[in-house]
Parts: structure tokens; C-alpha cells; sequence
């Protein structure tokens, strides 16, 4: 699977999520501490936008029903049955790549 260019890394400083869509498949890049992380941007309970939610100390909450993410995981933090994907991510040369593999 080949690596798709995204952001350039200064529009997303730590604490920044950012929505970002590929062929019509909805991502959410995040900055937690530094750390660039590229997850599924859709809500699993009732496929909320999880970009406009808020992005709190790592963790995503969906703008419609408050269901939190460990966006380090993908985990839902209330039912551990449930998450969001994660995918690989990279920075080259001040750009943020991602390859929609699933590793979580
Ligand atoms: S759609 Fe996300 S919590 Fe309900």
C-alpha cells in the first residue's frame, strides 16, 4: 500500500487534530506531545466526525455523544470492544505521510 502525502508538520503543532480525507475515507490526524498519529475519522457508535470533536490529552471525543478514543490505541476508553483504526505514519522532510494499512 503506498504512502499518501498529507500535511506539511507546522500545521500540526502538539495539541492540533486536524480532519483530512483520502478517495472519500474520512481520517483524523493528531499531535499529541509531539507524537503525529493517523486514525479513522469516523465516530463506530453512529459514525460521528470525529474531527470536530475535541482532542484532550491523546484522547479524541466524538462531537455527538462524547464516546472517547485513545487515539495512541484507537481503543473506545468505555467499551473495550470497540476503536477506531490506527494507521502507520512518517514525517519526511517536514511532511506528514500515512499509509491506510491498518495497524490496529
Ligand atoms: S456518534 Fe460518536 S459517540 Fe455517538
Amino acid at each position: 500500500m503506498a504512502w499518501l502525502r498529507t500535511i506539511p508538520v507546522t500545521e500540526l503543532p502538539p495539541g492540533a487534530m486536524r480532519h483530512w480525507v483520502h478517495d472519500g475515507q474520512d481520517l483524523l490526524l493528531c499531535n499529541h506531545a509531539g507524537e503525529i498519529r493517523a486514525l479513522g475519522g469516523v465516530c463506530p457508535h453512529a459514525n460521528g466526525p470525529l474531527a470536530q470533536g475535541n482532542f484532550v490529552d491523546g484522547l479524541v471525543v466524538c462531537p455527538w455523544h462524547a464516546w472517547e478514543f485513545d487515539t495512541a490505541t484507537g481503543a473506545c476508553t468505555h467499551n473495550a470492544r470497540t476503536a477506531i483504526p490506527r494507521y502507520e505514519v512518517e514525517t519526511r522532510q517536514g511532511v506528514i505521510y500515512t499509509r491506510l494499512a491498518r495497524i490496529a
